[in-house]
């Protein structure tokens, strides 16, 4: 099929609205990432999404909504806590786990009762869902395995000749997908790191517990929390390792090693003698998350065997970042 190239303004907004009526995927802009649209009502517009992306047949999707009276449709219980987390991230990069309402088709959530929910912060996104009038389920436009797209030429490069269509918009703010947390779990669950920090949402969930499959690999047989989470993820085709090291060790470390480059934090650039690419300012977390999906597909054309990427700490947004390194790294970690 032929993928339509849609503007971001009205005209755009009521052509991918229209398509989505009709059951056909749209690539929509988010401020986390680009989603890959369908009506959440349509089993067939869902079966097209994972054909499209080849993405796992057990791996739920993500449910978009524009406004608060399209969540009774979506959801058959909405606890005061999941409303207070709404009152003070919503719009934004937070997706909450509750119970599944029955307008929702089945194949969004997989077979699970329950279903993942969030209120993008996007002007074109959210135009687009109140154009349909029906909420979207979407999960990142990218081909499984590959980094999450974060500018429209991305989505291109995975998806050209998939999809109905790509709205053409900016580069994604936040470049990293959504906070993912569970409130159909007690205690409730940290899913999926995020923009929204484990210690924001503890402010309003303190008995909140950081999914073990966040920071470790899940063995086999064990069973996750979120499917998500079991797949491999981010990965370039170039071999990629996670190095947990002070700035000194890991320049050195870098240097000692032949045929790679590195990723790395901007202040480590000028000592490091391989080709490097600049996660953004060790302290800054927020821009590192920006870079790294652009960064990951940047990899391959460096024309090395190995990248090295030196690890984020794991606090605030940081945690985000190294949950996604560690996953675009096979859990490949060395520890200086
Ligand atoms: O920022 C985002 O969340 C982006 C944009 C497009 O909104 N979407 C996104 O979707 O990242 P996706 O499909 O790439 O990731 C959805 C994650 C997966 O890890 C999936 O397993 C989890 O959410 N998930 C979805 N429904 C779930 C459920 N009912 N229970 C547990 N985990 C769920
Ligand atoms: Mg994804």
């Amino acid at each position: 099929m032929e993928t339509a190239r849609l503007k971001d303004n009205l005209a755009g907004i009521s052509a991918a609205a229209e398509i989505l009526k009709a059951d056909g995927i749209v690539a929509v802009p988010t401020e986390t990432v680009y989603g890959l649209a369908a009506s959440a009502y349509s089993d067939t517009a869902i079966s097209k999404v994972f054909a499209a992306k080849g993405r796992p047949q057990d791996n739920p999707l993500i449910v978009h909504i524009s406004d608060f009276e399209m969540l009774s449709d979506v959801v058959s219980d909405f606890p005061k806590e999941a409303r207070a987390l709404a009152e003070r991230f919503w719009p934004g990069p937070l997706t909450m786990v509750l119970p599944k309402g029955e307008k929702v088709a089945d194949s969004v959530s997989r077979g699970l009762s329950t279903v993942a929910v969030r209120m993008p912060n996007n002007r074109v996104a959210l135009d687009i869902i109140k154009a349909a009038g029906i909420p979207l389920a979407a999960p990142s436009a990218n081909l499984s395995g590959s980094p999450s797209p974060t500018t429209a030429d991305h989505v291109i490069s995975d998806l050209d000749g998939k999809i109905d269509a790509v709205v053409m918009s900016g580069s994604c703010e936040v470049g990293l997908e959504s906070t993912v947390v569970s409130l159909s779990t007690d205690p409730p669950r940290l899913l999926r790191p995020g923009f929204v920090t484990a210690e924001e949402l503890k402010e309003i969930l303190p008995n909140l517990v950081v999914d073990k499959a966040v920071l470790e690999e899940l063995q086999k047989g064990e069973k996750a929390a979120s499917p998500g989470m079991m797949y491999k993820h981010y990965s370039p085709k170039t071999e990629v390792f996670l190095v947990e090291a002070e700035a000194e060790e890991f320049i050195s470390f870098v240097n000692s090693k032949e045929n790679c480059a590195a990723i790395c934090f901007s202040e480590e650039q000028g000592s490091i003698t391989a080709p490097t690419l600049s996660l953004g300012a060790k302290d800054n977390n927020k821009n590192q998350a920006q870079n790294l999906f652009s960064l990951l597909r940047e990899c391959d054309s460096l024309g090395v065997q190995t990248v090295f990427v030196h690890a984020p700490k794991k606090d605030g947004v940081g945690l985000a970042v190294y949950n996604r390194l560690i996953r675009a790294a096979g859990f490949k970690v060395i520890k200086l």
